[in-house]
């Protein structure tokens, strides 16, 4: 008799974060309410982990993930091992991730591709979190909403405004703008969109909470009425080859000091970092009043906190 192949687990009641949509809305909003509160006291959550083991993999450089998902931990009472460098090499995916959900409670991955998330969490039993893909950065969202909400103080009928590349972090920006009721528009060089099938993922979820979906060409009409304009390296890691052509391409997509001009007076200036200074924004729009970069960063390590103990609990 054959024997029988071993199949990937059902994965009962193991929510990952692959991409944004692995949080429902309702987990979301507690999500960023939870946030503040642990922003707010930190030794309230000091054993919230402890005797949790986190993996952490890293494919590509970091600082902002890396730091904040390690610090995160250790605020909440946990622990983490991580490996840098290439994850499979040695042996096929599928064993590594049923090496790593024997020994540790949650696996938090930076890869190249998306297919390299989606293998994982078929192979591991425990939450698999996506820690930036060639197709979605959630945990950069999750912060950025954050960082909104701070600002702010409300997230629904702001317009934000991402002017650049159609990558990573702007779908994850529209898929979580979209459902919080942000107004969205996208400005990018043509060929650089994001991607057609997130765009109109974005745009269905937008129907429920009447945010309004923009993607054009134009960066001036994009930033117009804009609360907050976000922008991001116009050659994301592993588009090195192409950095010089981009720079061409992208010319006219720079966030500069007359770009800030066109919206609202009192817009932000966003960026997940590392930025590129003389490319697509200048040394005085980073440095303005109007910068929030670093609470952007500062609040990777709350909204980690949050959703650590949120596919934790
Ligand atoms: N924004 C962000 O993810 O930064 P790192 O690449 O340094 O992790
Ligand atoms: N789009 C960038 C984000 C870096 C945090 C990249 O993928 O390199």
């Amino acid at each position: 008799m054959a024997a029988t192949l071993f199949q990937p687990a059902a994965h009962a009641g193991a929510i990952n974060l692959r991409h944004d949509l692995d949080l429902s809305t309702d987990q979301l909003v507690q999500l960023l309410d939870l946030a503040e509160q642990m922003k707010q006291s930190r030794a309230r959550f000091a054993s919230a982990l402890k005797g949790r083991y986190i993996t952490l993999l890293f494919e590509k450089p970091s600082l902002r993930t890396r730091f904040t998902f390690e610090l995160a931990i250790k605020q909440l009472g946990g622990d983490s091992v991580s490996q840098i460098g290439p994850i499979a090499d040695r042996e096929p995916l599928k064993d590594v991730a049923r090496n790593l959900e024997r020994w540790t409670d949650l696996i938090v991955a930076r890869v190249f591709s998306q297919q390299t998330i989606e293998e994982l969490a078929l192979w591991a039993r425990v939450p698999v979190v996506n820690g930036l893909s060639d197709l979605y950065h959630p945990c950069q969202a999750l912060a950025d909403m954050l960082t909104l909400k701070e600002q702010f103080g409300r997230l629904k009928g702001l317009k934000l405004a991402y002017v650049g590349d159609g990558n990573n972090v702007a779908h994850s920006l529209l898929l979580d703008a979209a459902r919080l009721g942000i107004n969205c528009s996208i400005a990018t060089p043509a060929g650089y969109e994001p991607n057609a099938a997130i765009v109109a993922q974005a745009r269905e979820l937008a129907a429920e909470t009447r945010a309004e979906i923009e993607v054009t060409n134009d960066p001036e009409q994009a930033v117009m009425a804009a609360n907050a304009i976000y922008t991001d390296v116009w050659a994301s890691m592993g588009q090195e080859t192409e950095a010089s052509e981009r720079r061409e391409v992208f010319a006219g997509f720079q966030v500069n000091e007359s770009l800030m001009a066109a919206a609202r007076q009192d817009a932000v200036f966003m960026h997940c970092l590392p930025a590129k200074r003389g490319q697509e924004t200048t040394d005085a729009v980073m440095e303005s009043s109007q910068s929030v970069v670093f609470d952007q960063a500062e609040n990777r390590l709350h909204a980690q906190k949050a959703l650590l103990l949120m596919l934790l609990q």
